[in-house]
């Protein structure tokens, strides 16, 4: 398999072409991200971009729209006059309605012939098949198209499956650019780094010398206004099945031959593929749904999930999930991975913790090692700060050797002062250029959802409802007990 099709078309003049160029997610992250790059000298310098919608506007109408609603999300100190006018002169707006296919004609059109075209699919994913088919039908499609597929890629592996079959009809797997956001965090990319470009955790970073992993992916934010889509979604496939995998990947992995895309994405299907599937008991024993009811994040009072607007008042859908996976091979052998992600919690926090194993036996008078202080410990954080930080003991000054931990701690906004990208303009840099080593393959994306659809059909099987938890905490009692039947506790426990 080729890893890419970037040499062939470096030369030539891009028309970026956004499906759902309206849409909520081109306001907030696609538009801002290209106007950074673009604005950093990162698209060729022929780049028009083509924003798609439904809606009967001219081009004036939707550059006031992105004033209004996609302005905002930009960096205030970036965003200098003569780089907007310029980025929006990149602009034109073609209605399509994406069920119509002569609309398609029109897009035909707008587009210039002898480009590489990039098609970013910002819509429901329902619409990929349809939207592929007529591209295809107007000869929009040729060897140099790239085409990007935002998450959630299905609702399970049948959906995911015939996505990616409608979708690999038209395009190669080398031109189609699964997009996961967390797979382009400065943090998540530093992790590789951490693994493979330093030599000191590689012996220790396996069973018996790993005691357990924590991955947390806390938000402070509620439903906002997408409870349409969330309330068929839930945590489990909004977050779980993509983000929370592919770090667990990323952590677990063998270390690849290179970072080539298919080097790597051949080391984290075969973690996909070792998770051990859970039966119904370890669905009731390894396994927490919460849903948030009202409290206060922050100090401000906040409404409950039920409450919020689009909601139904009897829904079922979770905002959190807690659970305790397992890797069955002979790195993580017995190694618990606990992945915990949850809206409305006590505070905005992603991190990975590495707990290494106990002392074999402690010649320390007062070894401090409980659940909630135990030696050495790897906390990794990718939000809202990005550091990380290696828990040692010492020994506390003055008499005797009582010990206490203490941190190691590499603060990575300090040690690099220069911009940081966003996550997505990063990955879109990447597209521009060819590089699918961020990107999954459709293999990785199919083996996530054999691993969660069981767990999601378990749920509703055994009329599993939601726990409550209050806004403002980190969710539900039980994920605590979780912890603590292993006499272990989260991080912001400890
Ligand atoms: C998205 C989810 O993929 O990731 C959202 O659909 C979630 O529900 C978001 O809020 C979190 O991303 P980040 O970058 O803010 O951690």
């Amino acid at each position: 398999m080729t890893t890419s099709n970037a040499s062939a078309t470096l030369d030539l003049p891009l028309d970026m072409i956004i499906f759902g160029g309206a849409g909520d997610l081109s306001a907030r992250k696609l538009l801002p991200a290209l106007f950074m790059a673009h604005s950093h000298g990162n698209l060729p310098a022929d780049t028009r971009i083509l924003a798609i919608g439904r809606r009967d506007w001219t081009r004036d109408q939707y550059v006031g729209w992105m004033e209004e609603h996609s302005k905002p999300f930009i960096e205030r100190k970036a965003l200098e006059a003569p780089a907007w006018d310029r980025f929006l002169a990149l602009f034109e707006y073609v209605r399509v309605d994406v069920d119509n296919a002569e609309d398609y004609a029109r897009l035909a059109q707008a587009s210039r012939p002898e480009v590489q075209r990039i098609f970013y699919l910002a819509t429901s994913p329902e619409l990929f098949t349809t939207i592929c088919d007529n591209l295809a039908a107007h000869a929009l499609i040729d060897t140099n198209s790239r085409v990007v597929l935002e998450k959630p890629l299905g609702h399970d592996l049948e959906s995911a499956r015939a996505i990616n079959n409608s979708v690999g009809k038209h395009f190669a797997e080398t031109q189609i650019y699964r997009i996961d956001h967390y797979l382009g965090k400065e943090t998540v990319q530093n992790l590789m780094v951490l693994r493979f470009g330093n030599a000191i955790f590689g012996p220790l970073w396996q069973a018996p010398y790993i005691r357990s992993v924590q991955i947390t992916v806390a938000e402070t934010v509620g439903v906002g206004s997408r409870a349409g889509f969330y309330d068929q979604t839930g945590a489990m496939r909004d977050m779980v099945q993509n983000h929370l995998l592919q770090l667990l990947c990323i952590v677990a992995m063998e270390p690849p031959v290179s970072l080539d895309p298919d080097a790597v994405r051949d080391e984290k299907l075969k973690v996909l593929r070792s998770l051990r599937p859970m039966t119904a008991d370890d669905l009731s024993r390894d396994t927490v749904r919460g849903q948030y009811t009202s409290g206060a994040v922050g100090g401000e009072p906040v409404k409950g999930y039920l409450e919020e607007d689009n909601v139904p008042k009897d829904s079922h859908a979770e905002t959190f999930v807690a659970l305790r996976a397992h890797i069955n091979n002979w790195r993580w052998a017995h190694v618990p991975f606990f992945l915990r992600t949850g809206k409305r919690m006590g505070k905005k926090l992603s991190e990975i913790v590495i707990e290494f194993a106990d002392l074999p036996f402690s010649i320390m008078p007062n070894s401090p090692c409980g659940p909630r202080n135990c030696g050495n410990r790897l906390v990794i954080q990718l939000q809202p700060a990005e550091s990380i930080e290696l828990q040692m003991l010492a020994k506390e000054p003055g008499s005797g050797m009582r010990t206490l931990p203490v941190n190691l701690n590499l603060d990575l906004e300090q040690a690099f002062t220069g911009r940081r990208a966003e996550a997505y303009e990063r990955l879109l840099i990447d597209v521009v250029r060819g590089r699918l080593t961020h990107f999954m393959r459709r293999d990785e994306l199919e083996a996530a959802w054999a691993w969660a659809d069981p767990i999601i059909e378990g749920w509703k099987r055994a009329g599993d409802r939601p726990r409550p938890y209050t806004a403002g905490t980190f969710g539900p009692g039980a994920s605590t007990a979780l912890m603590a039947r292993e006499n272990m506790v989260w991080s912001e426990e400890s």
